[in-house]
């Protein structure tokens, strides 16, 4: 009996290899395991012998089943994805090429700010992180200028409907933040982040747009520093060879004020449409923080000196790449946005 066994287990595992599809492995189930099978009369034979035979034979008949029943699964999953496989082949043609995955990429403001970044971090200023919802304290009138001041309205600002509370207008504010946290110690930090005006968007300005802010404290800054840091950064931003020009400006947070002019990268100075035929364009705001704000951060103005400075980073891409309208920035149309 243990030979019939074992030549039936043999017999069978043959018989399944050959089997092609589930049809046929179905065939092969009631043959081999059905109630008419070689294996059920075997079983039913066991009963009869001797009973010394009896224990051993059936073992090795159950060992039998279940190595047929294992490789009945086994198969079965062969089967059925030789099934699947087929299936695809008759309805897809596996030898297309594929479809292009999209990528992403950095949007074109962080590309400039990480450009911005990396130049100040060569000059030794950290990045400082300020919130964009802000105080009317903060955001006025601790940068010197009291509620009913006339510069307030060189911002048009978004209130909330909590009193004091509004979306800041520009990044001056974390000035008085970073100078709060380290006050009574040396300053070197940029403040890059979003800032919100209530103004009518149109191709030059947009009701949101990056600022990054500049702050540097010391005991013995002056202008002449301002000057080097602005020059230096206009330089590795624009080219080595711009000429840069300080006008005097009016800002109430810095005394003197200036604003920052290259020579127009288009026209080279001769004078053109877009620098207006002036042959130079304003790429930012800066100067000596003034006493009071310095008071305000918790610096004694009789010993800390210091310069700000503040640059729009799309107006710099715009002027680098020759954008002509601010509102392509965040209005995502991958068509502008795929070309940086
Ligand atoms: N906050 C100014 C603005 O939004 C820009 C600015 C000018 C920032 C002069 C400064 C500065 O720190 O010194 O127009």
């Amino acid at each position: 009996m243990l030979d019939q066994l074992d030549h039936m287990l043999e017999q069978a595992q043959k018989a399944l290899e050959n089997s092609r599809d589930l049809a046929e492995l179905d065939e092969w189930r009631v043959r081999y395991f059905g109630k008419k099978s070689e294996l059920t009369e075997i079983f039913k034979e066991i009963g009869k012998l001797p009973g010394d035979e009896r224990p051993l034979a059936g073992k090795r008949a159950n060992e039998v089943k279940t190595a047929l029943e294992r490789a009945y699964e086994e198969r079965v999953e062969v089967l059925k994805g030789l099934q699947r496989d087929a299936l695809l082949q008759e309805r897809f043609d596996v030898t297309l090429p594929g479809r292009p995955i999209d990528v992403g990429r950095l949007h074109i403001s962080t590309q400039t700010l990480r450009n911005i970044y990396g130049i100040f971090a060569k000059m030794g200023f950290q990045v400082f992180e300020a919130p964009e919802v802000e105080t009317e304290l903060n955001n006025f009138e601790l940068l010197n200028m009291p509620p009913g001041h006339p510069a307030r309205d060189m911002w048009d600002t978004f209130y909330t409907t909590r009193e004091g509370i509004l979306l800041r207008s520009h990044t001056s504010p974390g000035q008085i933040r970073a100078m709060r946290k380290y006050c009574p110690n040396p300053i070197r930090v940029i403040l890059p982040g979003k800032c919100y005006r209530y103004e009518q968007v149109s191709s030059r300005s947009d009701f949101m747009f990056y600022q990054v802010e500049g702050l540097a404290l010391g005991r013995r800054i002056t202008l002449a520093d301002l000057k080097g840091s602005m020059i230096e950064f206009s330089r590795l931003m624009f080219g080595a060879d711009r000429e840069v020009r300080f006008r005097c400006s009016y800002f109430p947070f810095t005394e003197p004020s200036v604003e920052v002019d290259i020579d127009c990268i288009l026209c080279g100075g001769k004078g053109c449409s877009v620098c207006k035929q002036t042959g130079w364009l304003e790429i930012l705001g800066a100067g000596m923080v003034h006493p009071v704000v310095l008071e305000n951060g918790g610096y004694d103005p009789g010993t800390f000196s210091g310069y700000a400075f503040g640059m729009g980073p799309e107006r710099i891409a715009m002027l680098r790449y020759r954008i002509n309208d601010i509102r392509y920035f965040f209005s995502n149309d991958l068509r502008f946005l795929r070309q940086f």
